[in-house]
Parts: C-alpha cells; sequence; structure tokens
C-alpha cells in the first residue's frame, strides 16, 4: 500500500502543475499560494510528517465558533436549529467554501463538503462529528472532529495529495439529544432509521414547537419526506470521527492519540409520574401521593441496579428531573425524569434496564402515584470499528512517531451510526482531566494538531485504497 501512496502522490504533483501551466499564467506557484513549502513527496511516511497544521488558525477557528454560543463564554450552548446553530452552520459552511470543497446540505442540515476524488465512481472516504453543543458545554466536543477535518483536508491539499475516493467532510446535525430527546439525528437518518422518521413526525420540543416546524423555520425540510435524507449501505467506503477522548486516560499516561476499537451502547429513557398534588402544608403526610418522592426513590433505583451488575463499565444517570408545578409550598403532582444507561456489554445494559422497569412499576404501586409515561426512546447496540480503518490509522500514528493505544469509546458518537452504512473508526486525543460536557473542557492545540495529522494521513490511505 506504500506503493500506492507514492503514486498517487505523483499522479497529484504532475496534475497540479499541468493545470496551472495551461490555464492560468499568472498562477503563483503552490508555495507562494498557500505560504508553505511544497516539498516533492516521494512516499507519505518520509516527508508527510513535515507538513504542517495550522495550528493558529485552527485555535482561531474554534475560538470564533465557540462565540455562537447562547451562553457566556467559556460555557457553549447550541442548541439545534437555534440562532446560534445557524450562524454556527453558516461559519462551517464558509470554512468548507475556503477549503474548496463542494458544500451540500440535506433536508436535516446535514452538512456535506466533497473534495472529488480521481475516480469519483468510488465510494468516498468521510470524516466528521458535530458542532451542536449541550447546555454549558465547552469548546471542543464535536468542533475539534469538524473544524479539525476540514484542517486535514488543508494539509493534504498543501501536500498536494491527489485523492483517488472523494474525501468528504460531514458536520451532523444535532449529536447531542438537547432540543427533542433524540441523539445523533443527522446520523441516524442518514442511516436510513425509518423508525426515527416515524417518531420525528410527531415529536415536539420543550416550546411544543414540531421538528417539521423547526426545521422549515431555518430553511430544512421543505417537504416533509424525511426518508430523502437516507443514504444506502455503501454509500461511504469508511468513516473516520475525530474527536475529544471525554476521559481522563490518555492525558494520564501521556499517550498522544487514542484508537477507538468499540463504542458503548447507550441507552435512554423517559419516565412521567403523576399523584395528586396539593397543599405542603395542609396535606397530612399519610395522606399523600408525591410524585417527586417517587422521582427520588426512582433515581436512587437507577444507581442501585447500575452499581449492582457487577461492571464498572455500566453507568447510569438522571439528568434530567422536572417537578410540576415547582412551588415550594406545592406537593409535586408531576414528575418527569430522563434516565441514560450505558454499557459496553448490550445484554447486561439491558438487563439494567429491565431491572428500571421493574422498579418504576413497583414504586408508582408502593406510593399511589401513575406511572403515566414509561418510553424508551432508545436502546442502541454498540458498535466495533472495523479493521481496515483501524489499521489505516494505527499504521499513520507508527509513521508519524506517535504513541498510541487501542481504547473503547464510552461516549456515543456520530460514528455509532455512520458504522451502519460503512466502515467506521475513530481517533481520540487527550483532553484536560478528561473533562466533558462542562465549560471547563480543554484539549491542547498540539494534541489537537496531532489528531489531525493522523487523520489527514489515515484519510489518504483509504483514499487510495
Ligand atoms: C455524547 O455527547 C454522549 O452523551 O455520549
Ligand atoms: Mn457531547
Ligand atoms: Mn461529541
Amino acid at each position: 500500500s506504500t506503493a500506492v501512496v507514492c503514486i498517487g502522490f505523483f499522479y497529484m504533483v504532475a496534475a497540479t502543475s499541468s493545470a496551472r501551466d495551461e490555464f492560468d499564467t499568472t498562477a503563483k506557484t503552490m508555495e507562494e499560494f498557500s505560504g508553505y513549502s511544497i516539498h516533492e513527496p516521494s512516499c507519505l511516511d518520509s516527508s508527510f510528517s513535515s507538513i504542517p497544521v495550522d495550528t493558529e488558525s485552527l485555535q482561531k477557528e474554534i475560538e470564533e465558533l465557540s462565540m455562537f454560543s447562547d451562553t457566556p463564554t467559556p460555557s457553549v450552548t447550541r442548541i439545534l436549529y437555534s440562532e446560534n446553530d445557524v450562524l454556527a452552520r453558516r461559519y462551517i459552511k464558509y470554512l468548507m467554501g475556503r477549503a474548496d470543497l463542494s458544500v451540500r446540505e440535506d433536508a436535516v442540515g446535514n452538512i456535506f463538503g466533497r473534495w472529488v476524488g480521481s475516480e469519483p465512481e468510488l465510494s468516498p472516504v468521510a470524516t466528521g462529528s458535530h458542532i451542536d453543543a449541550i447546555p454549558y458545554s465547552g469548546k471542543y466536543d464535536g468542533v475539534v472532529g469538524v473544524i479539525g477535518a476540514i484542517e486535514a483536508i488543508n494539509v493534504l491539499k498543501r501536500f498536494g495529495f491527489k485523492p483517488k475516493r472523494s474525501l468528504e467532510v460531514i458536520m451532523f446535525t444535532s449529536e447531542e439529544p438537547t432540543r427533542f430527546g433524540i441523539s445523533c439525528l443527522g446520523s441516524r437518518l442518514l442511516a436510513g432509521s425509518k423508525e426515527l422518521a416515524r417518531v420525528l413526525a410527531t415529536v415536539v420540543d420543550g416550546q411544543n414547537i414540531s421538528f417539521a416546524d423547526a426545521a422549515k423555520s431555518v430553511g430544512y425540510l421543505k417537504n416533509d419526506d424525511i426518508s430523502q435524507v437516507f443514504l444506502e449501505k455503501g454509500s461511504y467506503f469508511s468513516f473516520i470521527e475525530l474527536h475529544i477522548e471525554q476521559g481522563p486516560i490518555l492525558e494520564e499516561e501521556g499517550t498522544q492519540i487514542g484508537i477507538v476499537t468499540a463504542i458503548a451502547a447507550p441507552a435512554s429513557l423517559k419516565v412521567d409520574f403523576e399523584g395528586n398534588g396539593g397543599h405542603a402544608g395542609a396535606v397530612l403526610m399519610r395522606n399523600r401521593n408525591d410524585a417527586g418522592l417517587a422521582a427520588a426513590e426512582l433515581s436512587l433505583a437507577v444507581e442501585k441496579h447500575v452499581l449492582q451488575s457487577g461492571s464498572g463499565d455500566t453507568v447510569g444517570t438522571v439528568g434530567i428531573l422536572e417537578l410540576h408545578p415547582g412551588a415550594i409550598n406545592s406537593i409535586p403532582l408531576k414528575a418527569h425524569l430522563e434516565i441514560d444507561v450505558r454499557d459496553i456489554d448490550e445484554n447486561r445494559r439491558n438487563a439494567v434496564m429491565d431491572r428500571i422497569t421493574d422498579s418504576a412499576r413497583s414504586i408508582s404501586s408502593d406510593r399511589g402515584v401513575k406511572l403515566t409515561e414509561f418510553r424508551i426512546v432508545n436502546q442502541d447496540p454498540p458498535a466495533s470499528c472495523a479493521d481496515p480503518v483501524v489499521n489505516a490509522i494505527e499504521s499513520s500514528c507508527r509513521e508519524l512517531k506517535f504513541s498510541y493505544r487501542k481504547m473503547i469509546s464510552r461516549a456515543y458518537h456520530d460514528s455509532l451510526f455512520m458504522d451502519r452504512i460503512s466502515d467506521m473508526g475513530m481517533i481520540f486525543i487527550p483532553c484536560h482531566k478528561g473533562y466533558s460536557h462542562k465549560p471547563e473542557e480543554f484539549a491542547d492545540p498540539d494534541d489537537i494538531a496531532n489528531g489531525v495529522r493522523v487523520l489527514a494521513s489515515a484519510l489518504a490511505k483509504l483514499s487510495l485504497s
């Protein structure tokens, strides 16, 4: 495969110079143009490591993007189809255009920037992530895998690489479940989820705005046919996502790159209890049916069942707990919980879900509180990364002389769903203390640059294979 890589580079160098000579006598050399020296590459692995990542621009772009936020810096809040989401999308399309990618958007706002390869009929190699951000989160989750992917394309262009398979950067719509309670909305649809298309026909956000109205308000979903977003299996040859680790391992070990081998299986539940409510002073304790206490008891039951799974890989969180009417002198009439349960072992996670289900029912009957809703929102299987992608990342790390380790992803990612239509793999970089989903999230510019370089190299290999 090394030989193929070399041939690819020579092909590109030849094509670039002849186009320049024939069509534009005023054009500067590539070196003058880009400000980067073009080493005539003899091979990817020997000279590629000298190609600079524009760390300064990358940092500037990450900072600029973080300004499109509903909450003050350093926190970032960017909710699907909000004004800041629209402005951030515009910024990403601008960066894609500046990298000379041809930009397309689908009906739900997944954004694609393609660099057409010399054999455009072959399935493309894609990379990307998301830029939406949960309330009061950080600047790097997802963003590194979008802005970093565009920079990886720029690195390859500076190097003078000529792709055989087209290369594509994808910015996925709503990886985070914030607005409609559905995670990886864009990638699930790309992967052809008919079930999600059905759910989206009726789902509303916290303000009772339907998905279709929200999408239409910012120019998407011009007709109601969501199935136009679906892509066939095999639409991509491979997909790679660059992401911060969101855990402490790489930083603690001083390892530069994580190569993901599998993504844990996420599930989420929505639960509503309804009691009798009433006056906080006048209703005697023995006469109460307190929906808030049912929710509190279920929250503790979630913790208990997770801890009893027998594995530290099982995790469970009650991230949303709302009481109605929410007055200090009113017994909670209604309680709403959203529960997130994950494991790398699907059966073990499902067993925990079953116990949570049993607890919800028994708490409801013991407390005389109605279980008005108990709904599994998603119960996704885990995904394994594909050997060809893992190998391309691993040989890139070796050639670039980066330390690396294989690891699983405990967070979910759009890659989990791209796996349904493409070979898939992920590159992790260290982040400070593993902080994520909070404003303290931080990734060192050098670590981001390393990740971009590994991504560029792996994309090049896969493009030529
Ligand atoms: C993604 O943001 C996750 O919650 O894993
Ligand atoms: Mn996230
Ligand atoms: Mn993410």
